[in-house]
């Protein structure tokens, strides 16, 4: 059977861009052995060491396992959040722990479920309800959209226009259909940060036409340049009117398998989301929450992960230095290549495997194909330099002698 006959029967109707990219990457690799010793490039799982007080503050609650979270999340949780997005950011005034802070079972199941309560949430958008999110992007947003009965318009974010959507281009009739606008900054896959003027510009336009801005923020403290990026609370207003960022410890604190984030903002919006977590969210078991309350509190072990992350990409600088593919990223760990001199990104990553060991992502496989067959993500594969330093020094030397 085809790959794409396989795909056609595991989930029927569903489009390339509803697929994980992963399961696709799974399918292109299976049966054809590397040459190599295999390294995973290719999933944005953090392998940096995590704070050491986990352990103790989880056995501290162990007896809460014997209850049911609370849906919106405890309270320490709610205000070590709003404490540390009150240090983090040049808010316009305190985050409310109450009312402006929900926890979440991590940001994916956030970013999926916010598309739903937003349909409900914003008033009529006419026949054909939009939600508009880059391209390439992460596949939480489409799938939001289409489980809410909305368009995916997904916005091109190529090198001309910076690696980010051309936002300012929106135009007026588009903005009037949308339910919800996805804003990914750093962004994954490219790394690009949106700078402050933009988001506020967009939060503005967005916010006159009665959509929400839905910001993941997941990658906001690995930052690679001078300053930390500006998240979009800090440009929402006093009272957050139709925004909300979404962010946990996945990223920032290598939790990934802690499952625990938050969104936070617009308290009339997360109130609506509340309503629908209450009945179809994960909740997040209590001790974990205290774990994250605790990684909320501290910033040295951020700290020590992004000087981790700023040497693996200072090292990227050395051994990537005149291959014609590389930049280095504003923020976030991945590695967006240009690959257009191989005859595909599938075809470069069935090379880099085959001859290297390195398994990456195809950047087709994070995009949306549009109907004259254009695809933003086509041409580049994604690396994610998660990795300890001299795995990812390996991991480097072998894609700069098969990259050319
Ligand atoms: C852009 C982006 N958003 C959200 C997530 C979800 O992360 P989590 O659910 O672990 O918070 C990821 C994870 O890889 C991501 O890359």
């Amino acid at each position: 059977m085809q790959g794409g006959d396989r795909a056609a029967r595991r989930s029927p109707g569903a489009s390339a861009a509803g697929r994980s990219g992963f399961v696709r990457l799974t399918e292109l690799l299976t049966g054809i052995e590397p040459q190599k010793p295999p390294i995973n490039l290719s999933v944005g799982e953090p392998h940096h060491p995590m704070p050491d007080f986990v352990g103790p503050v989880l056995t501290q609650h162990l007896n809460e396992f014997g209850r049911y979270p609370m849906t919106k999340g405890i309270e320490p949780f709610r205000v070590a959040v709003a404490d540390w997005l009150g240090r983090r950011y040049r808010l316009p005034r305190a985050v409310d722990p109450d009312r402006e802070v929900i926890v979440l079972n991590g940001s994916r199941e956030g970013l999926f479920l916010a598309a739903l309560a937003a349909r409900r949430y914003v008033g009529d958008r006419g026949r054909h309800p939009a939600v508009l999110l880059p391209n390439p992007f992460y596949m939480a947003y489409y799938a939001g959209a289409e489980a809410a009965g909305c368009e995916p318009v997904a916005l091109p974010a190529k090198r001309e226009t910076g690696f980010l959507p051309d936002y300012d281009a929106l135009p007026d009739d588009l903005l009037r259909r949308a339910v919800a606008i996805y804003i990914c900054s750093p962004a994954n896959p490219q790394g690009a940060v949106l700078p402050r003027d933009a988001l506020a510009h967009l939060v503005a336009r967005a916010r006159r036409h009665g959509a929400l801005v839905f910001a993941d923020e997941c990658y906001s403290e690995v930052w690679l340049k001078d300053a930390p990026p500006t998240g979009v609370l800090e440009v929402a207003g006093e009272n957050f009117e139709g925004v909300v960022a979404f962010n946990s410890l996945s990223k920032r604190s290598s939790l990934p398998g802690l499952r625990c984030g938050f969104a936070a903002g617009d308290p009339d919006f997360l109130a609506a989301f509340l309503e629908l977590r209450n009945v179809a969210a994960p909740q997040v078991p209590q001790p974990l929450q205290h774990v994250a309350a605790a990684a909320y509190g501290d910033e040295a072990h951020v700290e020590k992960s992004r000087q981790l992350y700023r040497a693996k990409f200072d090292l990227a600088d050395r051994v990537l230095a005149g291959h014609r593919g590389y930049r280095r990223p504003d923020g976030g760990f991945f590695l967006w290549l240009d690959v257009a001199n191989f005859a595909s990104d599938e075809e470069a990553t069935l090379r880099l495997w085959r001859d290297e060991g390195l398994r990456v992502v195809p950047g087709s496989y994070l995009g949306h194909t549009a109907t004259d067959g254009s695809n933003p993500g086509a041409g580049y594969v994604r690396v994610a330099l998660v990795d300890d330093l001299k795995t990812t020094e390996e991991a480097l030397h072998r894609l700069a002698g098969c990259l050319g």
